[in-house]
């Protein structure tokens, strides 16, 4: 499995921002790794096509759990395909925080993502208190057991890291605690889906930007990154994305 850069541009992005995507493209297009973005949901057809026949792929930052129905507003993962996504990421802590989504709730998004043939990035992370406590372990393990989607295979899941309190804030965890958890997730994730734990990619995110992104993907069982503000810029993307 090649590792993955993957971006979240959050609540960012008019039609302007493709500019930023062009020259992504242009001066990364054929990168070692893979390379996705996920835009706001208005930008997702628009961004992939102009990803088509490229080595981008493009996804989605939520999904609804069912395939359709009477749900003002949401999109469900079906919607997300024909829009020409291939990722969802699911679980994110905004969600979990402003939507209050449970881990039953991200599973089962995460399980229509896979019904649906796309690819779920399943977020997990502690706030800071958990951390100050002791708890990042037994927080992130639960969330994990709780949160993935049955019949998980290294190809329609990926694990995010994303520590609650290392988003948008500039602060990283030491190399020895992303370390420390990952190999953990590793652990705990064999023992939910047995050998095919070990190629699926477990993504770090929470402040990645080029000045930390190698050192950070240095650390053992980090296959990759979610980055956040840094993956609005191409400069700052390409560079994250040239560090893999
Ligand atoms: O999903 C990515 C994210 O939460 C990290 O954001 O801005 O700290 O890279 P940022």
């Amino acid at each position: 499995m090649k590792k993955l850069a993957a971006g979240n541009w959050k609540m960012n992005g008019t039609m302007a921002a493709l500019a930023e995507v062009s020259a992504l493209l242009e001066a990364h297009p054929d990168p070692a790794c893979e390379m996705l973005l996920c835009p706001p949901a208005t930008l997702i057809a628009a961004m992939a096509a102009q990803a088509r026949g490229t080595a981008l792929k493009v996804g989605a930052q939520d999904c609804h759990p069912r395939p359709k129905g009477a749900h003002t507003g949401d999109i469900s993962v079906p919607l997300l395909r024909d829009a020409g996504a291939t990722h969802v990421i699911v679980g994110h802590s905004e969600r979990r925080t402003d939507h209050g989504e449970t881990d039953a709730l991200v599973r089962a998004k995460a399980e229509a993502v896979v019904d649906g043939g796309l690819t779920a990035i399943v977020c997990i992370g502690e706030t800071e208190a958990e951390r100050d406590s002791g708890k990042t372990l037994a927080v992130i393990g639960t969330q994990l057991d709780g949160s993935i989607p049955g019949g998980a295979t290294a190809t329609n899941l990926v694990v995010a890291y994303e520590p609650v309190w290392a988003i948008g804030t500039g602060r990283t965890p030491m190399p020895s605690e992303i370390a420390e958890v990952h190999g953990f997730l590793r652990g705990r994730l064999r023992g939910l889906i047995g050998g095919e734990a070990e190629k699926v990619r477990i993504l770090y995110g929470g402040s990645v930007k080029p000045s930390n992104a190698a050192d950070i993907f240095a650390i053992p069982h980090v296959d990759g990154a979610l980055v956040g503000g840094a993956s609005l810029k191409a400069a700052d993307f390409g560079a994250i994305v040239a560090a893999l």
